[in-house]
């Protein structure tokens, strides 16, 4: 049987190109090579496709800072038809699945689904919508609350109203009560994330979370353990055990600098011991937010578990963390699936959930 061609995605616009490098290489290291043939494509900082070598991803070891994109590398666009192909300006060759691993806006939030969905190829993980979904806090909290599920109270506010009458938005925003977090909907990796522990330092922290987006949030603080669990599967999922996110950082919260760049900045327990009953409870949370989300193939679902052992729900990410650290493959291992037959159940996931929707009569 020939290989089937996986084109692995990585770099992107956001913040999170470097991670994205990271996460890339692992990916690419676990996949079967007896299945699967790879072919790299790195999206630089504007935005451009270019075909990478293999060195790049076997070269980019540890420190996020040092990898970097070979910029000499054939420009590569999609072809928008059935069956879907990647063109350069010398060849054309054919993509059988995509396994975008970018994290972030212009990645993990639909976007890059959506011309994925144009160009007819299967890809790993969740569809345009659950990817949107997943990517906007608030509208990812309303659908949470709506689906019974728990969450912190929270507040949406809109730049527009913030500029027009600030006192407004931050009253609305004090509403969920002292400490709360304000953070930009559309982001991620804590960027534009504050703690604001008394009102007068919330107008320049909601100030802060409006310079990254139009749409911020302001919530009600939880006290409580950072407990992450990973998810995998389509239509029937199965939830992975437990790891937890020891904040050890003097910003107080699992801030940009403590998942970056202070290497002791939090620890990962993985897995962590939980009490039997409340593990299950995690667990069976995690896969509803999952289907309610709209999430395909992979997530990982981020909790608070407060001292009375009660459980909340923060987020959800479509495209988690893949590097050698991250949480996903490690929660993965630990619960008995190891990265190789991790990325291959990914990409069987791909192609299954492709296969089912193209059958569709709508869709002729
Ligand atoms: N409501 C909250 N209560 C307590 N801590 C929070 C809350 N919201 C955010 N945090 C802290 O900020 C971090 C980043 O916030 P999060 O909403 O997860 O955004 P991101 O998508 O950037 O990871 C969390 O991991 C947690 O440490
Ligand atoms: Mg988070």
């Amino acid at each position: 049987m020939s290989r089937l061609r996986v084109a692995i995605l990585f770099g992107g616009r956001s913040a999170e190109h470097e991670v994205s490098l990271l996460s890339a290489r692992n990916v690419f290291l676990a996949l079967d090579r007896d299945r699967f043939e790879p072919i790299l494509i790195g999206i630089d900082r504007s935005g451009r496709w270019l075909s990478q070598p293999e060195s790049l991803l076997l070269t980019a070891v540890g420190d996020p800072r040092n990898a970097h994109l070979v910029d000499n590398g054939r420009d590569v666009s999609l072809s928008p038809r059935e069956g879907g192909g990647l063109t350069s300006a010398t060849e054309s060759q054919p993509v059988d699945v995509v396994f975008p691993v970018l994290h972030g806006p212009m990645g993990e939030d639909g976007t890059v689904q959506g011309l994925l969905e144009l160009a007819g190829l299967p890809y790993v993980g969740a569809g345009v919508l659950g990817s949107a979904v997943g990517m906007d806090k608030d509208v990812m909290k309303r659908l949470l609350h709506d689906a019974g599920l728990p969450i912190t109270p929270f507040r949406a506010l809109r730049q527009f109203d913030f500029d027009r009458d600030p006192a407004a938005v931050c009253a609305r925003a004090a509403e969920v009560g002292f400490p709360l977090f304000t953070k930009p909907a559309n982001l991620g990796s804590s960027v534009g994330v504050r703690r604001v522990d008394n009102a007068a330092e919330l107008r320049a922290a909601i100030a802060h979370a409006f310079e990254f987006d139009t749409k911020a949030l302001a919530e009600a603080a939880v006290v409580g353990r950072e407990i992450e669990i990973a998810v995998l599967g389509n239509d029937d999922p199965i939830a992975s055990v437990a790891g937890e996110i020891e904040v050890r950082h003097k910003d107080g919260f699992y801030s940009y600098d403590a998942k970056y760049i202070d290497e002791s900045g939090a620890i990962l327990k993985i897995p962590v011991e939980l009490p039997v009953k409340t593990l299950a409870t995690m667990q069976k949370l995690a896969l509803d937010a999952f289907s309610c989300l709209e999430c395909a193939g992979m997530a990982r679902v981020d909790f608070f578990l407060r001292t009375d052992g009660t459980a909340v729900l923060n987020e959800i990410n479509t495209i988690p963390g893949f590097t050698a650290i991250s949480m996903y493959p490690k929660l993965w291992e630990a619960s008995g699936i190891k990265p190789r037959a991790l990325v291959t159940r990914l990409l069987e996931l791909a192609l299954e959930r492709h296969a089912r929707r193209t059958k569709l009569a709508s869709k002729k």
